[in-house]
């Protein structure tokens, strides 16, 4: 799953469908598995952690009978603990919980691997890289908010580069299997390639994929076409 350095996918791309047609939600996962996704971005907002309420359960399994892909779900979750249970569906699904939001995070970390499931932890613009130091060998992957979580639609905080830069840094000096995501405001521009160079190994992509500006294969093309060139 690292990134290629030769040939290849430079990154994988994980669309999420919080910028999705939600009258259509089966369809449009359905098209951007089909347009070459590698994993599905599931946002689930409490409305307490983050300013806003996505979507809960009903539509987790909604999204999880439309793909075959796993799905990537980014628990906005203040103490997710208990309902874990609920959004691990799958054994290839990946479980991303924040770091601010977890009172004892090793020990949410720990039950998520103990499903057999691959564990994450995000961490918010304002909190530093050393806030998931203790539990990096327990990850899979730390995820690099390029954003405030809440919202679909948001610019790229440029600082973000440098972050995913420290992080893949640490995670390379201690040699340790952790694999860098970068999520908010990712386009098919500098945004991603920059991002890429720094380290990261995942890009979440909302409204650069789910838009009414063109259709999902052909966003998916740009966002691909825009990781091809010369590094
Ligand atoms: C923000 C979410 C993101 C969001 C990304 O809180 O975690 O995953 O859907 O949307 P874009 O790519 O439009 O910034
Ligand atoms: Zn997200």
């Amino acid at each position: 799953m690292a990134p290629e350095t030769t040939s290849g996918p430079k990154a994988l791309i994980a669309p999420s469908v919080l910028s999705a047609d939600f009258g259509r939600l089966a369809e449009q996962v359905q098209a951007v598995t089909e347009a070459g996704a590698d994993l599905i971005h599931v946002d689930v907002m409490d409305g307490v952690f983050v300013p806003n309420i996505s979507f809960g359960e009903v539509v987790v399994d909604a999204i999880r009978a439309a793909t075959h892909l796993p799905l990537n779900i980014h628990l906005m979750i203040q103490e997710p603990d208990n309902l874990l249970p609920t959004f691990i569906k799958a054994e290839t699904d990946q479980i991303l919980v924040h770091a601010e939001a977890c009172r004892h995070l090793h020990r949410t970390v720990a039950r998520i691997r103990e499903q057999g499931n691959q564990a994450g932890v995000a961490i918010n613009p304002g909190t530093p890289v050393t806030a998931v130091e203790e539990v990096l060998p327990l990850l899979d992957i730390v995820m690099v908010m390029s954003v405030n979580p809440g919202f679909a639609g948001q610019s790229f905080i440029p600082e973000s580069v440098g972050k995913i830069r420290r992080l893949r840094r640490i995670i390379d000096e201690t040699a340790l299997p952790a694999q860098v995501e970068v999520d908010g405001g990712i386009k098919a521009d500098w945004t991603a390639q920059e991002s890429v160079k720094a380290g990261a190994a995942i890009l979440v992509a909302g409204s650069a994929i789910f838009n009414n500006r063109e259709t999902v294969p052909e966003a998916m093309r740009g966002m691909r076409g825009c990781l091809a060139g010369p590094p």
